[in-house]
């Protein structure tokens, strides 16, 4: 195996940035990508498939995300690596073996919009049953932290540690059914080790962020990465908010757009023009709301880089409270105090679509 090491020391570029390099596929940069069914890929000898890596601005370098095609009746190459992996089917129908070293192999068959994670260090492989067409699918993982901190190819992709604590390979471990955890973050946790259909599954409401809106956060497979799917209703926006970095929304069903801002800034605010398959992400602590200026409802998922399960930054108590608010003041910014001329821009925004807003 080429030595990481030795290639990254003294070097512009970091570990991880030369390891994308060598690895030989595109890589995609910036704001925005406004279609991920339309990216352009490579073969990518390490998976036996075509891909490539989307490291946009938001990620911070926290997180990567890339994307991978299957042939019909094609298969990847079997993998294991010591970064997490949050998984989203964008199209087709396929299966996936999970298994770790010298255990039984466990089969979650799935579908376009199926969620899942692959545990820590387990072996993995993607299969493609369809007879004609391709499957597609995103993954989210933490690789950027974990090769610029070991710089070492074989520690990372051939390393034979089992973490049986987090998967210890028992039978329908990984498809069992979920549940909400009670009392815990409003009830909006579902954990979970396999979700079928985001497109379809029921977002639990959640008022605090705006009339109508319902969102369900995701715990999967003793991950500390952490997926949601949220949907706000027709003619409807979101409460600004902000956070941490590397949430990327994937947007499933609408047409709409963000404004995303740094603090203080309001008046230089980015502006972007999602539809379905758009993928974004908020860079660190800007301020982003969604707006969604048609007759139907809008939906997306977001896949972040940090959960609630296994906490790996301090608990912000005002998630859902004005940043004006409740002493040190929250996260997020209540209609009555967002930038005056928002309401004003949405407003002509459904007028064009010809959604009424109440
Ligand atoms: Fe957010």
């Amino acid at each position: 195996m080429v030595n990481l090491c030795k290639a990254s020391a003294f070097s512009d570029l970091t570990p991880y940035e030369i390891f994308q390099e060598w690895e030989g596929i595109p890589v995609h940069r910036g704001f925005i990508v406004q279609d991920l069914l339309h990216i352009e890929m490579d073969y990518w000898k390490r998976k036996g498939v075509r891909g490539a890596f989307i490291d946009l601005d938001g990620s911070g370098g926290v997180c990567n995300t890339y994307i991978c095609e299957i042939p019909a009746q094609g298969m990847t190459t079997p993998q294991r690596h010591l970064f997490e992996e949050v998984i989203l089917i964008l199209e087709g129908q396929g299966a996936t073996s999970i298994w770790n070293e010298g255990g039984k192999k466990q089969t979650l068959e799935w579908q376009r919009g199926s969620l899942f994670s692959v545990p820590l260090n387990s072996w993995h492989q993607h299969f493609n049953g369809q007879r004609k067409d391709r499957t597609l699918y995103i993954a989210m993982t933490d690789a950027p932290v974990v090769l610029n901190r070991y710089r070492n190819l074989d520690f990372v992709f051939d390393n034979s540690y089992t973490f049986s604590d987090r998967y210890c390979g028992d039978p329908d471990e990984l498809s069992a059914a979920g549940h909400y955890v009670d009392g815990f973050m409003r009830g909006r946790v579902w954990e979970s080790n396999f979700v079928a259909d985001v497109f379809a599954f029921e977002p639990k409401i959640h008022e605090i962020r705006g009339r109508g809106n319902r969102t369900t956060l995701f715990e999967l497979a003793n991950s500390t990465m952490s997926p949601h799917v949220s949907q706000f209703p027709a003619a409807s926006y979101k409460k600004a908010h902000r956070h941490g970095p590397g949430a990327h929304v994937i947007i499933l069903t609408g047409h709409g757009y963000s404004f995303l801002w740094e603090e203080g800034k309001e008046e230089e605010k980015k502006r972007v023009d999602w539809g379905p398959m758009s993928m974004f992400a908020p860079p660190l602590q800007w301020f982003h709301q969604h707006f969604n200026p048609e007759p139907s409802p809008a939906r997306y998922v977001a896949l972040k880089p940090y959960g609630a399960k296994y906490r790996i930054e301090k608990v912000r108590q005002g998630l859902d409270f004005d940043v004006g608010g409740g002493g040190w003041g929250g996260v997020q910014i209540d209609f009555e105090n967002q930038p005056k001329d928002i309401h004003e821009i949405f407003v002509e925004e459904c007028k064009k679509k010809g959604a009424q807003v109440s």
